[in-house]
């Protein structure tokens, strides 16, 4: 009885896990057509036989962004919708280059794994188990490392330089999503009542107001 209760707990977990993540591709590929008004999981699918190498390629990655903005970071994705070909893959790519010092604030990916790869400069990298534990792993990289976020957990990035820094992203969904923290919880629009707020973060409501005026 234990047994199959355990069994019955493992299963429903395992299909949880399974649904959270992107499904095997059903054919070799499936290049996106993004005016498609058919509405699928994913992204319609391209004549296979019209398909050329440019659905299967994206160029830029090499190029500096500006990230002259409050968290002094700029993240490039590379998605289904930036590269049709990836529809269906369950992979993307990003760029996020850093000014001194700059920040990728705290976020999660709802669908995605992310393996993360310094090219330029040095950053911390961080991200905090799920409750009740909320335990801080973080680390300092130099160019070469790699460090990967689990998916669905609050992680960020710090340049720890006086110089920019640029690392590489690699993540397990085509459409990974990005929940960034600050925004879901203070720039909701319409906003989340400010007594929920203060309740939650135990702080005054005032505070939560300020708090709200800046997303
Ligand atoms: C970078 O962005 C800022 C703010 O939007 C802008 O003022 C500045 O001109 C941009 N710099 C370059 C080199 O494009």
């Amino acid at each position: 009885m234990a047994a199959g209760f355990l069994l019955l707990g493992l299963l429903s977990a395992t299909c949880i896990v399974t649904l959270a993540s992107d499904h095997s591709p059903l054919q070799d590929f499936c290049v996106a057509v993004t005016k498609s008004p058919v509405m699928v999981n994913g992204l319609a699918c391209k004549d296979p036989k019209l398909v050329q190498a440019n659905d299967f390629f994206f160029s830029g990655l090499h190029l500096t962004r500006n990230t002259s903005n409050a968290v002094g970071s700029r993240v490039t994705p590379v998605t289904a919708a930036q590269l049709p070909g990836l529809n269906t893959l369950g992979i993307s790519i990003a760029r996020i280059d850093y000014a001194p010092w700059g920040i990728n604030p705290p976020h999660t990916h709802p669908r995605a794994s992310e393996i993360l790869t310094v090219i330029d400069g040095s950053l911390q990298v961080g991200f905090v188990t799920s409750n009740p534990e909320n335990h801080l792993i973080t680390k300092v990289l130099e160019k070469g490392d790699v460090f990967v976020f689990p998916e669905g957990l609050v992680h960020f990035q710090r340049n720890m330089g006086s110089g920019n820094a640029v690392a590489i992203a690699a993540l397990s969904s085509q459409n990974p999503g990005v929940i960034t923290i600050a925004n879901a919880v203070f720039g909701s629009n319409p906003s989340i009542p400010s007594d929920i707020l203060a309740k939650a973060f135990q702080v005054d409501k005032n505070i939560v107001s300020q708090m709200q005026s800046k997303f």
